[in-house]
Formats: C-alpha cells, structure tokens, sequence
C-alpha cells in the first residue's frame, strides 16, 4: 500500500488524472471505476478540464460505478448516475452508454447485481478504481461487518453513513435512501489499481485502521492492506492519525 500525502485534494485530483492519463495513453478503451462522494471530486474537475484542453481523451474509454441507491425516483438528481453524470459524463467526452452502474430501480434486484457483476467482467474488470471511505471505515457501501469476500448485493445503509450523507439531502435524515446495490469488497478488489482519496480530520479513524489496523470486517477497508497495487492519497488532516 503506497501513502502519500498531498496539500490539498486539487493536488490529489492532478495526481489521479496523471495516472488516468497514463493508462488511457496504453489503453485508450480502459475501464474507470468511479466513486461518488465529495472525495473524488476534484479529480473530474481535472479530469474534465484535461479533456476540455484537448489533453486527455475519454471517447473510449469505459466506466463502472461502486453503488446506487436503492428508492429513489430515476429522475432524481442525487441518484449517484444522475451525480456521475454531472461530474464525468457531461464535462467529459466519455461516452454516456459507455457508464454503467447497478440499477437500483429494478424490479428483481438481486438479478440486477449479478447482470451488474456479468457486465463488469464482460468488459475484462477495472483497470483503475477510484474509492473514497466512510468515516467508519465502509468502502462503496461496504457497511462495517460486511463480508471481506462479498459480491455485489443489497445492503442496508447504517444510520452513521445515512447522517454522513444528509447534506446531499437538504440535511433531511429522512429524505436519505435506507438501501443501496453495492459492489462487494471482493468485487472491488478484483480491480488492477486502486486509488483511494481522503480528505479531512473525519476521516483521520478510518485511515488509521485502514492502513495500520488490523484486518477486520468491522473496517472494510482494512482489506485493501491485501490488495498488491493500492495508492492512498490523504490531506495532512486525513493523514493524522498514521
Ligand atoms: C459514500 C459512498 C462511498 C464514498 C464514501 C465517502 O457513502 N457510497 O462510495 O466513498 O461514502 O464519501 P465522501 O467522499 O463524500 O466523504
């Protein structure tokens, strides 16, 4: 697991666009894996604004979202699609139907999963995945106590990750979504890279056990600490407790 510790996340952003910039330069049609979250957005910002230099081009290029919550109306704008779809799709020349992520308007969820899981080794797996981490330590929406193997499946959101996640709700505890379709731990670590952003002292915990803590579903993301290519970008706060 490689650490490093970066000023601010605009300095984070510029970093993981250079890595893009690397893989899409050898594999012009690699898959992204695409997180949402305040974590990564300072990476499409630099992403968007290479491709709108003419630095950088996204036209082949695949991606496939961590999780989508589940009851919410397709029209609603912080479905994670309809958030992706602002932040990487429309500022970048990345092909809409070229994005996917699990459908969380489905009739028969479970199905849904495994198409999601299908699609995603029909397109060969992720080249480089973008993750961030819940203050208590959930990757994608790995809840803590979730299964270290698990696939994608249905989860319920804690009440920690719910609050966490109520300022993209008009602070309406209420108003945030109670169940997600998720990617397991095991379904994101099949990924070649990945990268995982963390800004600010609410994060410092989560870090800690992440990098120096022992393994544990308790902390899902401590299982990166199995991974052979993860990078960790951290802001000094973030980076606190290490
Ligand atoms: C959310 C998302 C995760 C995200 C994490 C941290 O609930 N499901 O994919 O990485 O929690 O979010 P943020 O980056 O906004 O702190």
């Amino acid at each position: 697991m490689e650490v490093v510790i970066v000023e601010s996340p605009e300095r984070a952003g510029r970093l993981v666009a250079d890595a893009v910039g690397e893989l899409i330069a050898r594999k012009p049609d690699a898959v992204l894996g695409v997180a949402t979250g305040s974590s990564p957005e300072a990476v499409y910002r630099e992403l968007a604004n290479r491709v709108q230099a003419g630095e950088l081009s996204l036209k082949d290029a695949r991606a496939f979202m961590l999780d989508e919550y589940v009851g919410l109306l397709p029209e609603h704008p912080q479905r994670y699609r309809a958030v992706i779809d602002r932040q990487l799709v429309e500022p970048t020349d990345i092909q809409a139907e070229n994005v996917h992520g699990p459908d969380g308007t489905a009739c028969d969820l479970p199905k849904a999963c495994a198409d999601y899981e299908q699609a995603m080794r029909d397109a060969g797996g992720v080249d480089l995945q973008i993750l961030g981490v819940g203050s208590d330590g959930h990757v994608a929406f790995n809840e803590p106590g979730s299964s270290l193997a698990s696939r994608t499946r249905l989860k319920t959101l804690t009440r920690q990750t719910r609050q966490d996640n109520a300022r993209f709700f008009g602070d309406d505890l209420e108003a945030v979504p109670k169940h997600c379709l998720t990617q397991g731990v095991g379904t994101l670590m099949e990924a070649r890279h990945l990268v995982l952003l963390a800004f600010g002292q609410a994060k410092a915990e989560a870090v800690h056990h992440m990098v120096e803590g022992p393994v544990s579903a308790m902390w899902p993301a401590t299982a990166l600490q199995f991974h052979p290519h993860t990078t960790v970008i951290l802001d000094e706060s973030a980076a606190s407790r290490l």
